[in-house]
This record gives structure tokens, C-alpha cells and sequence, in this order.
């Protein structure tokens, strides 16, 4: 895994050999951004699984399986697809194991199943970026937040994804890029994968937004998400629900841009979404030095929910869907070849 703590200032790779690592780089935030999430958990299930499927007999396998997952799902609460990948992984290893296998077949069809999510995530996250160009006007003003490029989505981008397809277009599009306090993702990964690319980007503290769209032009937001409930009410980095409700005041069309695997078919509204509250060291100290007085008390929620009536769209690899949410969303699950698999969740969906 790239060590996503250590960028930009050094490029260093963390060897998760084991499903200890693999739960540690979760939590951690050495991979971060839901998608890569998600995939990571499913090499981690992968991993694991096949680790005790040489030491034990099928059906004592069976019973362990659940708790992997289990595991898995509690490294990080808000990002719903670790959940979609480790319930996809599940299913197919109990599958496996209702035949007689060997632990090696057993061993390289779990590692396929992950490698295959892996890979379709990159297929995903292009038609998401070509799609969603399609918003992008000629020398667009765009305004992003927290990071959303092919670190976070394991490869090509989703919101970021979008802004590259755009420029490589050669339309022409400028990004302002929220910092993203308290972990500066937008400042630390954003800017540096837009410096990579060349596409033209501005940084601005999370405070910045306001002035920008009362005093600039500013065409778009585009943000990724989460976790995003049935009724389109989009988890995302905590700042994302102000800048929705700022470019709402100035009449600037907000977009959520995610792939399937980040809705979650039993959430309703966002109320239903598990906010992460993380460690409150994050808002106090800067690369580990303190920047307030000792002993304050700080508040550190990592996401928070834009409501649905203040997203213009959310870009999907089945196209771009408009309100009303609860109707699109249901009708962009029936058109997913994959999402049909996941008896649970499709037949609430429909
Ligand atoms: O850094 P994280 O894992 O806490 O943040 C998640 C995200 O990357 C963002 O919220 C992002 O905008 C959505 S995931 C591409």
C-alpha cells in the first residue's frame, strides 16, 4: 500500500502481509478514501480467510468467517464500501466452502475475487470520470473537497476522476481545493495528484469557499462520498455539508460523484449513517506539534451528511442521478449487474 500518511513529502509503500497490517493501514488511514477502502478489505478477507482455510476443516472455517468480516467493517464505521467488499467476499468464500476444495483453490479464487473487485473499480471509476466531464463546462471554476482522486479510489478518480477527464479534454478546468482540516487531504493528496497531471489548482482553506463564490466566478462543487442512503442524503469529509449549503445561497450546482458500492441499500436518510468520531490529537496538533492550549477539549466527527435537497446530481458508472433520489437511485441499482448478486440489499432497493 502507498503510504498515503507519509505524501507528498515521501513516497514509501507499507508491506500488508498479514490481515493484522491490513486492519492496522485501515485504521490507520494508510490507505484511506472509501473505495481503496473497500478494496483493501477485501484482500484483508482474502488474506485471512485463506491463512485459516490451511489450518482448519471447512466447516470450522465456516463459522470464523463472519468474525473476519466482522473485524474488517470496525476498522473504519462511515465508508459503506469496506461493508460492500467484506459482504461480497463472505458470500463468495461460504459459496466455495459448501464444495469440497482445496486450500490452495480456496486460496487463489478468494485472492481473484478481491484482484477482480480491484479491477473493476479502475473499469468503474472511468465511466464515472467520462460521464461526469460531461457537467464540465470550458475553462470551468471548480471547487472540490477532502481528496477524491486515485489515491482514495484506487486508481483514476471519482470526483477528481471527473477534473482529470476534463482537462485531459483540454477543457480547460481550474480546481480551488479545500485544504481539509483536520487531516488535510485536499492539501497533502489532492494538490499533489492535480501537480502530477498539471491540471491548474488553487489551494484555499475550508473557509474560503464563501468569499470564492461571492466574489468569483465559480461554476461547480464536485465531491465524492462516503456513504450514500437511499433517500440521496451523501455522507462525506466533514466540510462537505457547509460548502453544499454555501453553494446552494450563490446558485452553484453541487455534485456528489461515487460509485455504486458507496450506496447503502439499508439506509434510509442520512440519520441512518454512522458518523466516525476519531481522535480529538487530529484538531489540536499539526504534524504532531500542538496548536491550542494544553488540555482543550476539541471535537473531531470525520464526515458529515449533505441532505439530498442540496445535491444537483450524483454521478454514477450508470449515469448521472437527479432528484427525486429515492426513484433514481432504486432505478440505478436495477440497471447493476453486480449490485443484483446482493440479494439483501436489492431487494430493499427495489
Ligand atoms: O480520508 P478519509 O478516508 O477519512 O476520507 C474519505 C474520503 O476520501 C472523502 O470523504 C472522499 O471525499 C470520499 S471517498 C473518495
Amino acid at each position: 500500500l502507498l503510504d498515503q500518511r507519509k505524501l507528498p513529502g515521501q513516497l514509501e509503500y507499507f508491506d500488508a502481509t498479514s490481515f493484522d497490517d491490513l486492519c492496522f493501514a485501515i485504521k490507520e488511514m494508510i490507505v484511506r478514501g472509501a473505495p481503496s477502502i473497500g478494496v483493501a478489505a477485501a484482500f484483508g478477507f482474502a488474506i485471512e480467510a485463506a491463512r485459516l482455510s490451511h489450518m482448519l476443516k471447512a466447516e470450522n472455517l465456516l463459522k470464523l468467517l463472519p468474525s473476519i468480516k466482522e473485524k474488517l467493517d470496525n476498522t473504519r464505521p462511515t465508508a459503506v464500501n469496506l461493508h460492500w467488499a467484506t459482504d461480497r467476499l463472505l458470500a463468495a468464500a461460504v459459496a466455495l466452502l459448501s464444495e469440497p476444495i482445496t486450500s490452495d483453490d480456496f486460496r487463489s479464487r478468494t485472492l481473484s475475487l478481491a484482484q477482480e473487485i480491484f479491477d473493476e473499480h479502475i473499469q468503474t471509476n472511468c465511466k464515472i470520470s467520462s460521464t461526469g466531464a460531461t457537467l464540465v463546462k470550458q475553462n470551468a471554476s471548480i471547487i472540490t473537497h477532502c481528496n477524491a482522486g486515485p489515491l482514495a479510489v484506487c486508481g483514476w478518480g471519482t470526483a477528481l476522476g471527473i477534473i482529470r477527464f476534463a482537462h485531459f479534454a483540454v477543457l480547460n478546468p481550474h480546481v480551488y481545493v479545500d485544504e481539509t482540516r483536520p487531516r488535510n487531504q485536499g492539501a497533502k493528496l489532492t494538490m499533489w495528484e492535480l501537480a502530477q497531471d498539471k491540471v491548474a489548482a488553487t489551494l484555499i482553506c475550508d473557509n474560503m469557499s464563501g468569499y470564492l463564490m461571492s466574489s468569483r466566478k465559480v461554476d461547480m462543487v464536485i465531491t465524492g462520498a462516503d456513504r450514500i442512503a437511499t433517500n440521496g442524503d451523501s455522507a462525506n469529509k466533514i466540510g462537505t455539508y457547509n460548502l453544499a449549503v454555501v453553494a446552494k445561497y450563490h446558485s452553484v450546482p453541487f455534485y456528489i460523484a461515487a460509485p455504486l458500492s458507496t450506496f447503502d441499500a439499508v439506509a434510509k436518510t442520512g440519520g441512518d449513517i454512522p458518523i466516525e468520531e476519531r481522535d480529538s490529537i487530529e484538531v489540536t496538533h499539526i504534524e504532531g506539534k500542538s496548536i491550542t492550549a494544553q488540555g482543550v477539549c476539541a471535537l473531531n466527527p470525520a464526515f458529515d451528511v449533505t441532505p439530498a435537497q442540496l445535491i444537483d446530481g450524483i454521478v454514477t458508472e450508470v449515469g448521472i442521478l437527479r432528484p427525486p433520489y429515492l426513484a433514481s437511485i432504486a432505478a440505478a441499482f436495477g440497471q447493476s449487474t453486480f449490485v443484483r448478486q446482493q440479494n439483501e440489499n436489492i431487494q430493499y432497493m427495489k
